[in-house]
């Protein structure tokens, strides 16, 4: 038997703080809100709550805009907060899992400040700096993620630095070794205080080329993505392998890193064994809809091709980490739209949908990550004006799509279906004021629907969204279906089927068949294996083996002779 390690078994519960509780009243989360409902998290079957990040932060783009590596943002608590919430976490078997940010830095850090003010300063190289162009223009025609060129000029040094993301995120030198060595100390720093892993942010950008040079445009700005220019850059895993030495090595945690674009071909460089990580979060099921890069005004939208996009991308990610590394499964974060408009027609009832996606979720081979909202059934929000935004990409988004000639009713719809703020908005506890979520003014609009989709209404009824979880969290903790869910080998079923996702889970003479009709029509499936097989869990009531009803999801389970 395969011994396999407490966070291959668990489920892990990604927290937004910000949007989680608020116990002052200031309007946002914070860390002694996290604590509070440890007992929640703990019946989802939580074993580790990946944090977001709390350092401190001018929060340009909430927290991703770190000013020191190793505090506390005021808002978020104090450092003895986060003491207590490690310790009482670890009091309930869940470990804390911190957010490295490590491609860049705060434009308020005290770093970049000192970079900034001279080319003879102490940190003078720690971030990425380039002369103009002759002309005076930036030296390559790259664009930020958050849109807008990737280079801001600073009249102090008469230089432009460089930044994958926005202006007050300058991306560290990381060709500088005392810049590694800072950061490798800054994560030590957290092991030191008992943290139970890292996710590592936006790993994939932080090897630059050797030369800058222009891309081909990819819009009507005449920019293209920076991504496209400079993630995975040869050189790269020379960096991350001393990471994995200086700051992994020989601790009993985890590691997950965003890794968008590393392609199912290179994972045995990146996970497992001989890799760094012992995990990557790749985005081939999340960039579905985007042809052309993630260019929102170029996106697809949802279409049926979404259904056949998905089987196919799930099945490979579980081929590619059958041998090597282990997948962490997840269809939400606090960067994505809720999945249940993701992969669904609009007018699926939410119900059947985040029940669909619970059941592929909680029976995949991997570890799963429960996204906080995703499991009482969240919808996306569609405020009326761009103001009302508080997410910088839907910003940066939303004038590309004006600049690539959409109206701004149009740039509008995009920006309801794939804004990040659709994940970050308040948590929704109770049917009161505010959903719970403060006794202040929340920093971002409740969602309208809070009555019928909170912990409080959910949490009574056997066939809410969030009994669904607790129950499919159990399945795959106790009892006769836990080895099979935890350590039983993928299979797919019914591959050719554009409805029906369907896999089974085998180990020893067990086997689990998941099965998910994704379309609005009832639709019937052959397998006659499942003759003797067993009802494990039903997204409805009165499942009949063989049929599924729009949106329906079955899970069986068979002993083998
Ligand atoms: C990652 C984060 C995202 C953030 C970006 C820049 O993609 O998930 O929220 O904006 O990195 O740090």
């Amino acid at each position: 038997m395969d011994k396999i390690k407490w966070w291959q078994k668990t489920n892990v519960y990604q927290v937004y703080p910000k949007s989680f509780l608020d116990t002052t009243g200031s309007g946002t989360g914070d860390l002694n809100g996290v604590a509070e409902k440890l007992d929640y998290l703990k019946t989802l079957g939580t074993g580790a709550i990946w944090l977001t990040p709390v350092y401190p932060s001018p929060m340009v783009d909430n927290g991703y805009d770190i000013s020191d590596f190793t505090g506390i943002d005021p808002s978020y608590g104090t450092m003895e907060d986060m003491e207590r919430l490690i310790e009482e976490a670890k009091r309930r078997d869940i470990k804390i899992v911190m957010d490295l940010v490590y491609n860049h830095s705060s434009d308020k850090h005290p770093w970049f400040i000192d970079s900034a003010s001279s080319r003879d300063s102490e940190h003078s190289d720690w971030y990425i700096w380039r002369d103009a162009r002759p002309d005076g223009s930036a030296p390559t025609n790259w664009r930020s993620i958050f849109g807008g060129s990737a280079w801001t000029w600073c009249e102090a040094r008469q230089q432009y630095y460089l930044h994958t993301f926005a202006e007050a995120q300058p991306d560290l030198n990381w060709e500088n070794p005392r810049v590694r060595e800072a950061l490798y100390e800054a994560a030590n720093f957290w092991l030191d205080k008992g943290v139970g892993g890292f996710r590592i942010d936006a790993i994939v950008y932080i090897k630059k080329p050797e030369e800058f040079v222009d891309g081909e445009p990819d819009s009507e700005d005449g920019m293209v993505n920076i991504h496209t220019m400079i993630a995975g850059t040869p050189g790269i895993l020379d960096f991350l392998h001393e990471f994995k030495e200086k700051v992994f090595a020989g601790h009993d945690i985890f590691t997950v890193a965003e890794a968008n674009g590393v392609e199912p071909k290179d994972l045995p460089h990146w996970v497992g064994e001989k890799g760094v990580f012992d995990m990557l979060f790749e985005f081939s099921h999340m960039t579905l809809e985007f042809p052309n890069g993630e260019l929102w005004g170029q996106a697809t939208g949802y279409t049926p091709a979404v259904i056949s996009g998905l089987k196919k991308v799930l099945a490979a990610s579980q081929k590619a980490t059958a041998e090597n590394g282990w997948y962490p499964i997840f269809f939400e974060n606090h960067d994505q739209m809720r999945c249940v408009r993701h992969y669904f027609p609009d007018d699926a009832p939410k119900v059947p949908a985040a029940k669909a996606m619970a059941s592929i979720l909680l029976t995949l081979r991997g570890t799963p990550f429960v996204y906080e909202g995703q499991e009482l059934g969240f919808g996306n929000v569609a405020w009326d004006s761009i103001e009302a935004y508080n997410d910088i990409s839907s910003k940066g988004q939303y004038e590309l799509a004006l600049e690539e000639g959409k109206t701004a009713a149009e740039a509008m719809r995009i920006v309801h279906r794939y804004s990040r703020d659709n994940a970050r908005t308040p948590m929704q506890w109770t049917r009161g004021r505010n959903a719970g979520f403060s006794a202040g003014t929340p920093w971002l609009p409740v969602h309208e629907d809070f009555a019928s989709e909170c912990v409080e209404t959910e949490a009574k009824d056997e066939e809410s969204v969030l009994s669904f979880y607790r129950h499919l969290a159990a399945l795959r903790q106790h009892g006769e279906a836990a080895d099979v869910l935890q350590q039983g080998v993928y299979e797919e079923v019914l591959a050719e089927s554009p409805a029906i996702l369907a896999f089974k889970r085998i180990y020893g003479r067990r086997e689990v068949c998941t099965l998910v009709n994704f379309t609005g029509e009832v639709q019937s499936y052959a397998l006659p294996e499942l003759a003797e097989a067993s009802l494990l869990a039903g997204s409805m009531k009165d499942s009949v083996k063989g049929i599924l009803r729009p949106f329906e999801a079955q899970i069986y389970m068979r002993e083998t002779r």
